[in-house]
C-alpha cells in the first residue's frame, strides 16, 4: 500500500515531489558525499567543490541540463509547501504591497502568492541563468541578480534557500 507520504513520489500526483527525488539523486549531486573525507582535510567551501571543482551556482550556470534538473527539482518542491503557506498563512501576507521573493528560482512560490493576493506587487530575484527566459505578468516580474550585491526594495523579503 502506499502511504500519504509515498504518493508523493508518484509521477501523476499534483504535489509530486519525484522530481525532487530524482535531482537528488542525480549523480552530479551524489559525487560530492564520496568526497567528504577530502573536504575535511582541505580549505573549499563545501565538498560540491572539492568534487568538480566549482561552486554548485557556477556548475548550474554553465550546465543547462543541471540548471533545468535542479529548478524543477526545486519547483516541485516549492508547490507542495506552497500549497500549505498560501492556504493556512495568509495573514502573513495581509498589509503588505510589496514583496521579494530573494533566491525565488522559477517563480513557484511567489507566482501562487502573487494569484491569492492580487494587490500584492511580487517579485523574484534569482541568478541571471534562472529567470532568463521567464516573463512576469499581472502582479508577478522577475529580477536576475545577485541577492549579494542588491535586492530590490520592497516591504518584505521571503527568503526560503533551504
Ligand atoms: C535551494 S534553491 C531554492 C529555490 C526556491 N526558493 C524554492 O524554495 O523553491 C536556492 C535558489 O537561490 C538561487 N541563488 C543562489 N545564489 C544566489 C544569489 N547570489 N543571488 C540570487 N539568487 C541566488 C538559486 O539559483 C536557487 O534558485
Amino acid at each position: 500500500m502506499l502511504t500519504p507520504a509515498s504518493r508523493l513520489l508518484l509521477k501523476d500526483e499534483s504535489l509530486s515531489v519525484r522530481p525532487f527525488l530524482l535531482a537528488m539523486l542525480d549523480p552530479i549531486l551524489t559525487k560530492p558525499w564520496h568526497n567528504v573525507s577530502e573536504w575535511f582535510q582541505n580549505d573549499d567551501p563545501t565538498p560540491f567543490d572539492t568534487a568538480h571543482g566549482r561552486t554548485f551556482w557556477d556548475y548550474a550556470g554553465h550546465e543547462p541540463r543541471l540548471n533545468d534538473f535542479f529548478n524543477e527539482g526545486m519547483a516541485s518542491d516549492a508547490r507542495l509547501v506552497t500549497s500549505v503557506v498560501v492556504k493556512d498563512c495568509k495573514g502573513v501576507f495581509e498589509g503588505l504591497n510589496s514583496l521579494v521573493d530573494v533566491g525565488g528560482g522559477t517563480g513557484t512560490v511567489a507566482k501562487a502568492i502573487a494569484d491569492a493576493f492580487p494587490n500584492l506587487k511580487c517579485t523574484v530575484l534569482d541568478l541571471p541563468h534562472v529567470v532568463a527566459d521567464l516573463q512576469g505578468s499581472g502582479n508577478l516580474k522577475f529580477v536576475g541578480g545577485d541577492m549579494f550585491r542588491a535586492i530590490p526594495s520592497t516591504d518584505a523579503v521571503l527568503l526560503e534557500v533551504n
